[in-house]
């Protein structure tokens, strides 16, 4: 697994499982890894940089809408030039998908970070949404009513 972040997350990404990490403020993405799947959670041109390191019919799960950002005009050449399968991804927040994620969880296959936990209240929204829309958070914001 390769995964870019900034420098200060390095560490952190490494604990996660990557096998190679990339930071995007240390001079640029590079490597001679080739790749079969690519999970993006950023879109854009930091999805546009990504996909160079894409092998010919590789696969792509995004999961990124045209609401969260722009997708710049040679993305399209470039995914057609590497044959890519892209196929958007998006989270159902009911019961059932809920317990399946509850599972792996469970299973230790997915490992939760929790950034921060908020009151259930005007103000926890308020701060949560501020602290969202700075783009740094590491991991989930949690509203909860039991503190
Ligand atoms: N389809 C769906 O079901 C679904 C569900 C949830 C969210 N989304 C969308 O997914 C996107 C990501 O959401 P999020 O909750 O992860 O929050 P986010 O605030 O967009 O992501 C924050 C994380 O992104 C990292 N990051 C920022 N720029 C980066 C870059 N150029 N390269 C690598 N890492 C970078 C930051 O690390 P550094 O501080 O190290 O840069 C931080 O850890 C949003 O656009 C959201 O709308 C979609």
């Amino acid at each position: 697994m390769w995964r870019p972040t900034s420098s200060k997350n390095m560490e952190f990404v490494r604990d996660l499982g990557a096998d190679e990490v990339l930071a995007y403020d240390l001079g640029g993405l590079n490597t001679t890894t080739e790749f079969d799947f690519m999970l993006d959670t950023l879109g854009g041109s930091s999805y546009g940089d990504a996909l160079k390191f894409m092998k010919k019919n590789s696969v792509v799960a995004t999961i990124i809408s045209g609401r969260d950002a722009v997708r710049p005009d040679y993305i399209d050449a470039v995914e057609e030039e590497r044959q890519l399968t892209v196929k958007f991804v998006f989270t159902r927040p009911d019961g059932r998908n809920m317990n399946h994620i509850r599972e792996l969880v469970e299973a230790q296959k997915i490992k939760p970070v929790v950034a921060e936990v908020l009151p259930l209240t005007i103000d926890g929204a308020r701060k949560a949404h501020r602290l969202s829309q700075t783009g740094r958070v590491r991991g989930k914001i949690v509203l909860s009513n039991n503190n």
